[in-house]
């Protein structure tokens, strides 16, 4: 098929289309968007089913407007004293080699050691509590926005849209767990595995988005540990549940089966194997700032999201070098340019090269992971109070939360006499209107919405 014709059934020169995003028109479509799928095209050697033409469509013209969009927010800016404290938190710890192979040999560790990242709902009650006081000790000492201020500005195109994505993140959450661990040595940075309520049969019901752990979901963060916390763009908001989805099950063994970074990363991976854009998924779910490019960081569930994204491409890379026989330290695409290239200093956290992320280092001498939890009619529990199998699955999933949503009586009130609605009508559209105040600049993409979504 010639490119007209592909862009044809894309529906690039469609009433539609031009409708929906509004700037399009069929004298103009974009030469970044016409490479962007004259690359898919030549990736699929020109045989695209009726699916993979949607998800070229999908892929191709979103990256566009994200890019279109992003008129970076820099409010806040990072000054001199906030990097000579992030630059600190590279300090390390040199040792000498003990076993055969390092005779000789230093290794450089992070002044806390080595750390094991569990699953959020599988740590005690004791550390899920001290995790929290870590974070908000953070917070309250001005750290914790530092780092959130990192995500932001310049930073945001070097760190997403191509291959660095990954790297750099994990760079970035090793120096904010480091943080973590100064102000307590025993904390590592518990991932959110977004899966385990994905398969609920409605993740707004997870436990999760009580006090006990992240506090509620729906508009102003008014329970739990990071109740009323403010940030740049005002108070902490969330709108869980109400666009795009969660990370599924299937969509990570989908990710699972590649072999080559190229394959999972923009702009080379088709969208069904592009871990960058379904990560997008979760941060529009949760919605309020996580939603934002600029503002997702001041969101505490960033960090926990972040890390399961870091989970899942470390265990393709440990697929990589058991299956596909691929050195994951080195696999980093030769095709990358610009702001992706591999030499190039990493924009925030320039004592890295881009390269770097991928490096073996990270998870050999800083930190790993304890495997998310499973169930199977051999072994049916899911080793957390806060986690069930369903055996109808064999899939660990989380607890439910129970109780009312958590609005101010007053304000509801106010809302059902004003506008006449229902009590549950009157909850959807404050949630929605506190947590749409607080973005600001380009939003995150994601996959279509769950059909759960209401
Ligand atoms: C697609 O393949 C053609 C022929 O090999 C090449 O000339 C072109 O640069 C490729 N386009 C992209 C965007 O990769
Ligand atoms: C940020 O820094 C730039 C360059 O130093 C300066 O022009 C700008 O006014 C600063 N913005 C804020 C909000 O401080
Ligand atoms: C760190 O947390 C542990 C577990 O809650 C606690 O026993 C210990 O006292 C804490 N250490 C510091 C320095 O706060």
């Amino acid at each position: 098929m010639d490119l007209m014709g592909l862009l044809l059934r894309v529906g690039l020169f469609s009433a539609t289309c031009a409708c929906s995003y509004g700037l399009l028109t069929t004298s103009e479509v974009p030469q970044e968007v016409i490479e962007c799928i004259q690359r898919i095209v030549n990736v699929t050697d020109g045989r695209l089913s009726n699916k993979l033409v949607e998800e070229a469509h999908l892929q191709c013209i979103q990256t566009f407007f994200w890019k279109f969009n992003g008129i970076h927010w820099s409010a806040t800016n990072i000054t001199e004293d906030d990097k000579a404290y992030i630059n600190s938190l590279m300090r390390l710890h040199v040792r000498r080699g003990r076993q055969k192979r390092q005779v000789g040999q230093e290794i450089v560790l992070p002044l806390t050691g080595f750390r094991t990242r569990k699953e959020y709902r599988i740590l005690t009650d004791e550390e899920r509590n001290t995790y929290h006081a870590a974070v908000n000790e953070l917070k309250r000492v001005g750290r914790y926005d530092i780092f959130a201020n990192i995500h932001q500005g310049t930073n945001i195109d070097s760190a997403h849209g191509g291959p660095n994505f990954l790297g750099w993140h994990r760079i970035y959450l090793a120096l904010y767990e480091e943080a973590l661990r100064e102000v307590n040595g025993t904390v590592a940075l518990p991932f959110w595995d977004s899966r385990l309520d994905f398969h609920m049969a409605d993740p707004v019901d997870s436990i999760i988005w009580t006090a006990a752990f992240l506090g509620n979901g729906d508009g102003f963060v008014r329970t739990g540990p990071f109740a009323n916390w403010n940030t740049p763009t005002g108070r902490l908001a969330r709108n869980i549940g109400r666009f795009s989805t969660l990370m599924s099950a299937p969509v990570v063994d989908d990710i699972l089966t590649r072999c080559q970074m190229s394959e999972i990363s923009e702009p080379t991976a088709v969208a069904r194997y592009n871990l960058e854009f379904h990560h997008g998924g979760p941060h529009v779910w949760v919605g309020g700032q996580m939603r934002g490019l600029d503002t997702a960081a001041h969101e505490p569930v960033f960090f926990m999201h972040h890390a399961f994204v870091d989970y899942v491409w470390e265990l393709f890379r440990i697929r990589q070098a058991t299956v596909c026989r691929i050195d994951p330290g080195t696999d980093y695409p030769s095709s990358a340019t610009g702001l992706h290239a591999p030499n190039r200093a990493m924009d925030g956290l320039p004592q890295f090269r881009n390269i770097d992320g991928i490096a073996n280092y990270w998870t050999e001498f800083w930190y790993n992971y304890e495997d998310t939890p499973i169930c199977s009619p051999r072994q049916q529990s899911c080793g957390s109070p806060y986690l069930r199998c369903d055996v109808r699955i064999w899939r660990c999933i989380s607890e439910s939360r129970v109780g009312p949503r958590v609005f101010a009586t007053d304000i509801t009130t106010t809302y059902v006499a004003n506008r006449g609605l229902t009590e549950e009508q009157a909850h959807a559209l404050m949630a929605d209107e506190e947590a749409s105040s607080v973005i600001e600049g380009a939003m995150f993409r994601g996959p279509t919405a769950d059909p759960r979504n209401h």
